[in-house]
């Protein structure tokens, strides 16, 4: 049974540099097209349009399906999207001129195609080349690196409308030949569209790396590029088990501005997911450990109008903290202190106190005096709250638990993602009941326990 009036699938798959594939020919643009105008013809409930792997085509992509009747299309470009729809969705009368009307043709060409391909394949496995998957996960960086140089930069805010590689390099004082390089390399990937010399922001990059868009995620992206000089120093942190410099305190005001910048962005989507999973409605009074932009307190702040909170954190961070307070509306119930979260006493009789994204800083002995202090500083009904990257038992899982940790090896002194039978012993080594992990969709969970 067929849910849709028509279901379009058109191929995407990209296959390494130099191979025939429909990405190289330019597919992504097809489906951004095609989507784009099936919306606007009021379509969208009835066309739907799936991205697929290879249909076996691969020299005359874009190609695309489309069932029920089975049609396919091959070299479609983003100019022929408008008489498709009109043709085929609208006035049910396939576009003859990119139809492929030979069935028995089409079935030996995919078959032939598909022979070179299995070919292809036992000549590398007989020469022992390295798989593309594995060659891509070790040439990451590249990518990588030429994202966060335009980042930092901000080189999609000086693109702008358009620019050319001179004007762009003008508009950032850099050098000429160099940035045209490296505008080439944003179009590889995407990041850039190239039309006749001028480079154009890609409706992402618009959207998220440039200044003034509502969606800027480029300060705390920034964060990222920081991270990068730190990750070069992984080999040395292995052998001698630890970062070869010192944590937050001591970095400059712009290294803590993206820092903070980044976690009260990554705060906008868990903030909401915590609030609901601790509940807001009995708590009276919480103190938020090293709780930074301050996201966490103001969404229990916002979600229950008696509830004050204590936010404690670093000297440099109070000001940010005090900022985004400020704008939230909050300023008489969220206050923010100065202090070491690693040493400080924490106060008394709290209802809830939350410990987001900070254990993986801590060493095990560091989490165990924290989690002591915090027991201290509960009410005897009150809970403590861990939000963190938590490992399963073995530690090779989630894979984004597993790679923080080494990004808390290069760098902290003695942090990692830790797993939760571990924050389960510290848990009831420094007193607490009740300890169980609730589970929240994405890259985050929380530990809680209760001092009964
Ligand atoms: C990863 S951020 C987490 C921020 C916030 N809790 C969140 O989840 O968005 C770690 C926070 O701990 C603070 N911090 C680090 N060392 C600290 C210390 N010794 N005393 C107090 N706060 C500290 C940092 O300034 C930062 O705000």
């Amino acid at each position: 049974m067929e849910p849709f009036r028509f279901h379009v699938f058109v191929c995407d798959q990209q296959k390494p540099e130099g191979v025939p594939c429909c990405a190289a020919r330019g597919s992504g643009q097809v489906l951004e097209a095609l989507r784009r105008d099936v919306a606007a013809r009021g379509l969208a409930d009835e066309v739907q349009v799936t991205a697929c792997g290879s249909l076996g085509l691969c020299e005359h992509g874009p190609n695309l399906i489309v069932y029920p009747e089975g049609i396919w299309y091959s070299g479609v470009t983003p100019a022929d999207v408008p008489e498709i729809v009109r043709a085929h969705f609208q006035q049910d009368t396939p576009v003859e001129r990119l139809a492929r009307t030979d069935p028995a043709h089409l079935r030996a060409e995919i078959l032939n195609n598909r022979e070179k391909m299995f070919a292809a394949h036992r000549a590398r496995e007989a020469a022992g080349i390295l798989p593309d998957d594995l060659n891509e996960s070790i040439r990451g960086f590249q990518a990588s690196r030429a994202i966060l140089t335009a980042l930092e930069l901000d080189l999609f805010t000086a693109v702008g409308d358009g620019a050319g590689a001179m004007e762009a390099a003008a508009r950032l004082d850099t050098d000429p030949r160099a940035t045209e390089m490296l505008l080439n390399a944003l179009a590889s990937l995407r990041l850039l569209v190239k039309r006749e010399g001028i480079f154009h922001n890609s409706p992402a990059a618009a959207r998220y790396f440039t200044e003034g868009s509502r969606d800027n995620a480029r300060p705390a992206l920034l964060h990222t590029a920081h991270l990068w000089e730190r990750w070069s120093t992984l080999t040395g942190c292995v052998r001698t088990g630890t970062a070869a410099r010192d944590e937050i305190a001591g970095r400059g005001q712009d290294w803590t501005e993206a820092f903070i910048a980044a976690m009260h962005r990554n705060a906008a989507e868990r903030a909401p997911l915590v609030v609901r999973a601790v509940g807001a409605g009995s708590i009276r009074r919480m103190l938020d450990v090293g709780g930074g932009s301050g996201a966490y307190s103001i969404a229990f702040a916002q979600a229950n109008p008696a509830l004050r909170a204590d936010i404690l954190d670093l000297a440099t961070v109070e000001p940010i903290a005090r900022r985004h307070i400020q704008e939230a509306g909050v300023a008489g119930r969220v206050q923010v202190r100065a202090g070491d979260l690693r040493s400080d006493r924490l106060g008394e009789a709290y209802d809830l106190v939350l410990i987001s994204a900070i254990c993986h800083m801590l060493s095990p002995a560091e989490n165990l005096d924290l989690l002591r202090r915090c027991h201290e500083a509960l009410a005897p009904a009150g809970r403590v709250v861990i939000q963190d990257f938590i490992l399963e038992a073995d530690k090779t899982a989630p894979r984004f638990a597993a790679l923080f940790a080494l990004n808390m090896l290069v760098g902290t002194r003695g942090g990692s993602s830790y797993s939760e039978p571990e924050y389960a012993a510290w848990l009831g080594e420094a007193g607490f009941r009740e300890i169980h992990h609730a589970r929240l969709p994405g890259i985050t969970g929380l530990m809680i326990g209760s001092r009964i």
